[in-house]
């Protein structure tokens, strides 16, 4: 069993995948449970993971993101959804959120520090922020299975969200396209540890 350190260093940007090599259901569950227990600021989980393993709506996802070859040859894809009008603190969202993060304490001061943090012109800004870190437990519990991924943040988010009916106050954060990779890690350019 790789440890997570593994897991970390073998993990890669992949951008051309292996046709006909379809990623598992059992595979997708796993990847949408990792991104599902994310922590997020105030435990508000601003999210929704929509999973996309069709031909059709591969390729119109793939179109929206400038047919880069990571989004047009992927097996799946995840695109993760930011719920921006939700965090309204005056939302039944917010409000069923912090009665479950407060185990059934009063919601007092989560909601006092709540309100005194909120901005509403940059809530869009933040809960893409949080959907950040969904994607990276997903992208480092696809590379512990031993699956490709590539996080895609460019595209056309006008084109996602007519192909994918995003609703209005919700926004795509990032597509993830998922699959056997078609090549070998390259070298990793990082910084020196120093
Ligand atoms: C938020 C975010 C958006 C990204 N968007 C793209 C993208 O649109 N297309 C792409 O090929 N790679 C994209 N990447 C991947 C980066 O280019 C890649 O992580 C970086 O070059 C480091 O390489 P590595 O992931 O292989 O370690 C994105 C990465 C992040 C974190």
């Amino acid at each position: 069993m790789p440890t997570l350190l593994d897991a970390i260093q073998h993990r890669y940007s992949c951008r051309q995948f292996v046709a006909g090599h379809a990623v598992s259901t059992s595979e997708m569950d796993l990847l949408r449970e990792a991104g599902r227990l994310a922590p997020s600021a105030f435990g508000l989980e601003p999210w929704r993971f929509i999973t996309v393993t069709g031909d059709a709506e591969r390729a119109a996802i793939a179109h929206a993101c400038y047919d880069q070859p990571a989004a047009a040859t992927a097996a799946a894809l995840i695109v993760i959804v930011a719920r921006v009008d939700a965090l309204d603190p005056d939302s039944d969202y917010v409000r069923a959120q912090f009665e479950a993060e407060a185990r059934g304490e009063d919601t007092a001061s989560i909601y006092e520090a709540y309100r005194a943090f909120y901005r509403k012109d940059g809530v869009a800004a933040w809960a893409r922020g949080q959907c950040h870190f969904a994607a990276a437990h997903m992208l480092l519990q696809a590379a512990h299975m031993g699956l490709g991924s590539c996080p895609i943040g460019g595209f056309d988010e006008a084109a996602l969200t007519a192909v994918l009916n995003i609703p209005p106050g919700e926004f795509t954060a990032l597509v993830i396209a998922l699959g056997h990779c078609a090549y070998t890690a390259p070298q990793r350019m990082r910084k020196d540890f120093d």
